[in-house]
């Protein structure tokens, strides 16, 4: 990879910042910096020693109170691979992908351990349910990390809490278990591109938070990213109108305009959990 850090981060936020040089120097800093999903693999297979590997590597990712409560299924049956996919029709790189695996919260250890100890488990709220949540996203950022790290390309799906309890039966998950998000896994079959983010301006705060007011740096955002990764595709323009500007914004607001996972609150109460 060619590009600096500082190059890497102009594209992605719009804006040169100042790098101190140990952050320049890091091959780690340029590799995160450089992310980006792909959901095209070569015809080439991931080794399971591999992926075995990788789920070691972001299973040492920190843990909320070292409770250590993320949980990785690696999805190799090709029975278990057409059922997810199957569920999946949006995503069709979920059926190419070499590799796929499912990162899942697991609130079921921590109740288990409860009893092992004779302790009881007074904590059974919100939090229970948050923390592994918590956990398998930094499970899956690392994972994604590591991966790209050595060539390897992935797309995270969210699509499959579309189905939960479906998942949840070919995976075998029990109670207080719940998928966060598949992962495709592969070699890429093109570089990719990178995807701009919101400036810095409307994420990093100092001291206190910047407020509410995200407009201008919404407009800033749609006028940037549209130079350089405009939208191939509208989301229905039969219903919102084919003549308004199309940006980001308008793509968010359209794709939350729609219902979606509506059945995901009672799939997790079902799992056993409180929210309250
Ligand atoms: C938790 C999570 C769930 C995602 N779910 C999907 C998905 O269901 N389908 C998909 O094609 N991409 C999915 N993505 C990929 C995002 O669309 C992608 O990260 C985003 O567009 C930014 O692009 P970049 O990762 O290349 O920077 C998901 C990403 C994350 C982190």
């Amino acid at each position: 990879m060619s590009k600096t850090l500082q190059d890497l981060l102009a594209e992605r936020f719009g804006e040169t910042l100042v790098i101190p040089e140990a952050l320049a120097a890091s091959p780690v800093a340029r590799g995160i910096a450089n992310h980006r999903t792909i959901r095209h693999y070569r015809d080439e297979p991931v080794a399971l020693d591999l992926v075995r590997a990788l789920c070691a590597v972001a299973l040492s990712a920190p843990s909320k109170s070292d409770l250590q409560q993320a949980d990785l299924v690696i999805v190799q049956s090709p029975a278990q691979r057409s059922a997810l996919a199957a569920l999946l029709p949006d995503n069709p790189w979920a059926a190419k992908a070499p590799a796929f695996l499912v990162v899942c919260g697991n609130n079921s250890r921590q109740r288990q351990v409860h009893a092992l100890r004779g302790h009881p488990f007074v904590n059974d709220h919100l939090d229970a349910f948050f923390n592994p949540a918590v956990d398998a996203g930094i499970v899956l950022g690392t994972f994604i990390a590591a991966a790209e790290a050595i060539g390897l390309c992935t797309c995270p799906i969210s699509a499959i809490r579309n189905h939960p309890e479906a998942v949840a039966e070919v995976l075998g998950l029990p109670d207080y278990v719940y998928p966060v998000a598949g992962l495709c896994l592969g070699w890429p079959a093109h570089p990719g591109a990178m995807s701009p983010r919101l400036g810095l301006a409307a994420t990093v705060h100092v001291d206190r938070h910047g407020g509410a007011d995200c407009a201008a740096a919404v407009a800033e955002y749609d006028a940037r990213r549209n130079l350089t990764r405009p939208y191939r595709e509208r989301r229905d323009d039969a219903r919102f109108g084919a003549e308004v500007t199309y940006g980001w914004s308008e793509d968010k607001a359209r794709q939350y305009a729609r219902p979606e996972r509506q059945g995901w609150g009672k799939f997790v109460r079902a799992r056993g959990f409180k929210l309250d």
